[in-house]
């Protein structure tokens, strides 16, 4: 679920904030204030509802924040957010496996294109660079992800991007799991954060 809503101000910050970790890639324009150190929300929000794994799950991805290598081609996005507790408190050290379809909505079966997992900093944050998956047939634009926290359970499930024209057609979409997504001068920034239970 979204918890709350981005701001252009919010956003630089984050990309401030997150380039002080070593796995986490510095916004460019990064100039601003860091966002709150805690994300403003409800006690006891849902958590994040489960989808399948579908049938391209890989094990074992490298630990990176940035999936744009080898010639990876296809517009840029920017995946960023929390992994929060039911109590909206921000999960360190939470696992976050990143899965997904390239431009041409083909998925690497042999290797680790477009495949990678991080943990979350100090204050629960994850950023991935990448680029929007391609649509196959049969399914909305997705990107699939786990979620653990430290001792905690696996969740699997989706993410969708929000007016795609396929969403109201795909029997597995969830508009709980929509990202916002913004532009910002020709990169998308897509942002969702997850609420799992802590182990
Ligand atoms: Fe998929």
């Amino acid at each position: 679920m979204t918890i709350f809503r981005w701001s252009r101000r919010g956003l630089l910050g984050f990309g401030l904030a997150a380039g002080s970790a070593s796995i986490l890639p510095r916004h460019p324009r990064a100039a601003t204030p860091a966002l709150p150190l805690t994300p403003v929300c409800a006690e006891a929000d849902d958590l994040t509802p489960a989808q399948t794994e579908g049938p391209y799950f890989t094990p074992n991805s490298p630990e990176r924040g940035n999936l744009i290598v080898d010639g990876i081609d296809g517009a840029r996005i920017r995946l960023a957010g929390f992994a929060l507790d039911p109590h909206c408190r921000p999960i360190a050290s939470a696992l976050i496996d990143l899965w997904h379809a390239d431009a041409a909505g083909a998925y690497d079966n042999q290797g680790y294109r477009l495949r990678g997992h991080q943990f979350t900093d100090a204050e629960g944050r994850y950023v991935f660079e990448t680029i929007v998956p391609g649509l196959y047939p049969g399914r909305t634009r997705h990107f699939h992800v786990k979620v653990q926290a430290p001792g905690g359970g696996v969740l699997t499930t989706q993410l969708y991007f929000p007016g795609e024209p396929g969403n109201q057609r795909d029997r597995i979409f969830d508009k709980s799991l929509l990202m916002d997504v913004r532009d910002d001068n020709g990169a998308q920034l897509g942002r969702f954060d997850f609420v799992v239970a802590r182990g």
